[in-house]
């Protein structure tokens, strides 16, 4: 059998992997700036996490929702000290997509509404409702078509007052990034998410923010949306919860009150992936990600701001993204395969830093040294 042909993929095999290196399978070692798409929070391979799994390996991996299963609330704790939202309620789900689907099918079942709001180049995920609020063609399929998503320009807050104006009272959500990450890293202006919030509550339609990406500490606040100062109804979350074990979940709004069965999952919340995402936020926590994240994301944009031929630097905390002049298009293959340095990209000339949370002053002044003589090289 042949695996379905849907990646482009590099030709590297990668074996091994620690903190915020990789080695592929012929021994070289890579520095990973690109922590498998934003994924690796607290590091690869980290043992505290390895330890915690292999714990509950050992003593169940899996039980379905239907008996009680005191991980999951020990989870929701300690979810609820790390991000600060201790009064949310939590429902855990498998991916990003998945975590989005849940939100928006809440917010309709909670308004009784229809009509959702999203934005320009947003991404939320390939599944029906999460690929049919994503602004890109190419990933929508006829079936997944509705006229039930209103897409509006990204940060314009007149767009979003005139919309709201006109059919306030039809729409369910508002669903936005805090930064768009598959969209070329874009922050939501704080004033902009201050604007939702207050349109969402004036007319009664619920404000869900896509943390899947932006959040777990990636930005240096919980929540990235955290920035504007005022809370969501629902967030989203997924890649960096589990460090790479597949957990996701949505943190709801005391406000919205649960109904039996109308959100369910067989594998969502299982012990296996509670007790990954228990090691990820105690790893948070005792290691400071959050200010590391902070610190070691505005020195590289500092140092990235001072290299003239790198344009456009932008992001917060370690999601970070810059333009590539075309006299530089090569900078990201020459990263990789002369300076074995992992990054991402975004379509069509953006370079994407979503390394782990845990990257130390030593690996992030390597990759401004590999920049620098890469792009002064290229530049001649
Ligand atoms: C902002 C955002 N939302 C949702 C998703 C979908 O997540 P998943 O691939 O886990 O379904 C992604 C994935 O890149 C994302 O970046």
């Amino acid at each position: 059998m042949r695996l379905f042909d849907v990646y482009p993929i590099q030709d590297i095999t990668i074996q091994k992997a620690l903190g915020s290196t990789v080695w592929d399978d012929k021994g070289q070692e890579y520095l990973d700036l690109y922590g498998g798409h934003a994924v690796i929070s607290i590091g690869h391979t980290h043992p505290h996490w390895v330890n915690r799994i292999e714990k509950q390996l050992h003593q169940i991996a899996f039980y379905s929702n239907s008996i009680r299963i005191p991980i999951q609330q020990e989870l929701a704790t300690k979810l609820g000290q790390v991000s600060g939202k201790e009064e949310y309620q939590l429902f855990l789900c498998n991916s990003g997509a998945e975590a989005n689907e849940n939100a928006l099918k809440l917010a309709s079942f909670h308004t009784g509404r229809k009509k959702v709001v999203a934005f320009s180049k947003a991404f939320h995920g390939r599944t029906s409702l999460a690929v049919a609020v994503t602004d890109n063609k190419n990933y929508v399929a006829p079936v997944n078509e509705t006229d039930n998503v209103i897409f509006l320009p990204f940060n314009d807050e007149q767009a979003l007052e005139d919309c709201f104006k006109k059919q306030g009272d039809e729409i369910a959500a508002v669903i936005i990034e805090g930064i768009q990450g598959v969209g070329g890293i874009h922050i939501a202006e704080d004033s902009f998410l201050r604007q939702i919030r207050t349109c969402c509550t004036k007319y009664g339609a619920v404000y869900i923010a896509d943390s899947v990406q932006c959040g777990y500490g990636r930005s240096g606040q919980f929540f990235s949306h955290d920035f504007a100062g005022v809370n969501a109804d629902i967030y989203s979350m997924a890649k960096g919860m589990g460090n790479g074990f597949p957990v996701a979940g949505i943190l709801i709004a005391p406000h919205i009150q649960p109904k039996h069965f109308q959100l369910g999952t067989t594998f969502g919340g299982n012990h296996l992936a509670c007790a990954a995402a228990l090691g990820v936020l105690e790893v948070i926590e005792k290691e400071n990600l959050l200010d590391n994240a902070a610190k070691i994301g505005a020195y590289v944009q500092k140092e990235l701001k001072s290299i003239s031929t790198i344009k456009h630097v932008r992001g917060r905390g370690l999601m970070i993204g810059f333009d590539v002049p075309a006299e530089l298009s090569e900078l990201k293959k020459k990263l990789l395969w002369e300076e074995h340095i992992f990054t991402g990209e975004a379509k069509p000339n953006v370079i994407r830093l979503l390394p782990s949370l845990a990257l130390t002053q030593a690996d992030a002044t390597r990759f401004i040294d590999s920049v620098k003589k890469l792009s002064s090289s290229l530049n001649h």
